[in-house]
């Protein structure tokens, strides 16, 4: 018998896009109830990783238009320009309620908000909490969360299938993952607030939990993703984990130096002029492989590294703006990065493509929103600026979140027989996978060999024979999926299950940003191309979303929105 619970609103996600959500609606309206579904305890959620800050004018040297413009341009112009200006005029105010719901963020001598520089910005933009941002920010939202009964948590429950009827969300399918039970939870709205799918690859600043599960689940019920092809390398990840080093590292001055000591973004032309160091992510991380690969990267035990040196910052500064850095650091590759430089590469961070939405969060289906990481809202186009996210999680969060409320109120509930109905065969579906020990293929098998495919395929350089040969493998790998073997028997977590249901969700999303890549033949933003070296506006000037066919992915074009500012070449 499928346990059910009836909320007006379901959350699904418990971080940074998922909680704002979930206050949104209930602020909006008071009667309203909001079930967030999530499948870990929200403040494991990956917005806890996030460190150098969240973006939002606050100085009088700024302005709303300049923080639009660095975004469209940093976007290389495929951002839809009205959801960027909504954007940077809500977020000083995102930001502020932040402050009075608890998060303590780093101040000026004079009491002012400190602000620091990050990559691709024209000023200080970047409000700050040291250089631990996501893990205040979660806790703050959290906090804020609990003050809310009609918020209802269902944590470690794992959504596994949207329940769709007469066209429109009526709710979601889950597992309790503590007792394998499957869940109904049925509501008039669903936010998708799931993050992104940075497993897809085998070297990503992403936790574990991060397999586009939103993104597969809005995927398999017929929305579109769009602009999946642009996977943001951020340039400095530690070789062996993958753990980030904030680029706060760069915006309190550090420096990147190959082996040759040079301060390379300066010695030679990689487009990001005096910015150097603060260039925006995509370049810098095309001119880290290119250092690479002339010959002057350093040597390591995971490949070759160059340094990112804050050695001339000085103890004092490293403590009080960077102390996680000197941290992870210490800890992780056993360098303290007050006496030496420390090694880094480029590492996959996040995903700028995600499921199609409009500015109001709203998905092609009636009912169903989306907002943070696992959505397109299109303010990041082709290459995100750093420290836009998480200003993007509470601005659209809550837009998202509100929304649902609208809708929700002039909807039916649906029928719950037919609900119920589409959950109990979702459980006979998992319940065939569960302990199936006749499959022959493993699940890490899969997952590595999909993770390598990506890196040869769909890395910081592209080019159509490597993408074309991804595409294949990815669909070979799907096929094989459905011989997949699993041991565990047991209704308890069972985490193989759960690995198993994971890695099917990265096989769709993978396949997405595969084939977007394929079709885009030119180089914009994050997705370069050796053989299409160049920015086409006349043939590429458009979105692509890609659908989920029984023949397999098909792209579609979207238009780009431009409001101000027309293309032009992107120069720093
Ligand atoms: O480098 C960082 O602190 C990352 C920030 C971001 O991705 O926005």
């Amino acid at each position: 018998m499928v346990e059910t619970y009836t909320h007006d609103v379901i959350v699904v996600g418990g971080g940074a896009a998922g909680l704002r959500a979930a206050i949104a609606a209930v602020e909006s309206d008071p009667q309203i109830s909001v079930a967030m579904v999530s499948k870990v305890y929200p403040m494991r959620s990956h917005t806890v990783s996030a460190e150098g800050g969240a973006a939002a004018v606050a100085r009088e040297d700024d302005t709303l238009e300049m923080h639009a413009y660095d975004t469209v341009k940093g976007s290389d112009f495929l951002a839809d320009q009205h959801t960027v200006e909504y954007f940077v005029e809500e977020a000083p105010k995102e930001l502020t309620r932040l402050e009075h719901w608890g998060c303590p963020w780093s101040r000026n001598d004079d009491g002012s908000v400190a602000t620091r520089a990050f990559g691709g910005m024209t000023t200080k933009r970047t409000w700050y909490a040291t250089d631990k941002v996501g893990f205040h920010m979660l806790h703050s939202l959290f906090q804020h969360s609990m003050r809310f009964e009609r918020i209802v948590r269902y944590d470690e429950n794992f959504v596994t299938q949207l329940v769709i009827d007469d066209g429109a969300v009526r709710g979601v399918a889950a597992i309790d993952m503590r007792t394998g039970e499957m869940r109904l939870f049925r509501g008039r709205a669903v936010v998708l607030a799931t993050g992104g799918a940075g497993k897809c690859f085998p070297f990503t600043t992403n936790g574990n939990i991060k397999t586009g599960d939103g993104m597969a689940l809005a995927y398999r019920a017929g929305v579109g993703l769009k602009d999946m092809e642009f996977v943001q390398y951020h340039p400095t990840g530690l070789p062996g984990t993958g753990i980030l080093i904030t680029e706060a590292t760069r915006g309190e001055g550090g420096y990147l130096r190959n082996a040759d000591g040079e301060r390379f973004l300066v010695e030679r032309d990689y487009g990001v002029g005096q910015k150097a160091e603060l260039g925006p992510r995509d370049m810098i991380s095309r001119a880290i492989i290119q250092e690479i690969e002339a010959g002057r990267g350093i040597k390591g035990r995971y490949g070759e590294f160059v340094h990112l040196d804050l050695t001339h910052l000085g103890e004092d500064k490293i403590d009080s703006r960077l102390p996680f850095v000197r941290e992870l650091g210490r800890t992780y590759v056993g360098v303290d990065p007050v006496r030496e430089p420390l090694p880094i590469r480029p590492v996959v961070h996040y995903m700028m493509g995600g499921v199609d939405t409009d500015i109001d969060g709203a998905t092609s289906i009636p009912g169903l929103y989306a907002a943070g990481e696992c959505a397109s809202v299109s303010i990041n186009g082709a290459n995100r600026l750093g420290s836009n996210s998480l200003t993007e999680c509470l601005v659209f969060g809550a837009r998202a979140g509100a929304n649902a409320v609208r809708h929700a109120a002039g909807s039916a509930e649906g029928d719950e027989a037919r609900a119920r109905q589409q959950v109990e065969d979702e459980g006979a579906r998992i319940e065939s996978l569960r302990g199936r020990k006749k499959g022959g293929e493993r699940i890490a098998a899969i997952r590595h060999e999909m993770q390598s495919s990506m890196e040869s395929g769909c890395g910081v350089y592209r080019e159509q024979g490597p993408a074309d040969e991804t595409c294949r493998t990815l669909a070979q790998l799907k096929g094989r999926y459905a011989d997949l073997g699993l041991d565990d028997e047991s209704k308890v977590f069972n985490t193989e299950l759960i690995a198993a249901l994971e890695l099917g969700n990265m096989l769709e999303i993978a396949e997405a940003v595969a084939v977007a890549a394929a079709k885009r033949q030119e180089s914009r933003g994050g997705h370069a191309r050796r053989d299409f070296a160049t920015r086409d506006d006349e043939s590429f000037l458009f979105h692509q979303v890609v659908h989920r066919d029984a023949a397999g992915p098909r792209l579609e074009r979207k238009d780009v929105r431009i409001t101000r500012w027309q293309p032009e070449e992107r120069k720093y």
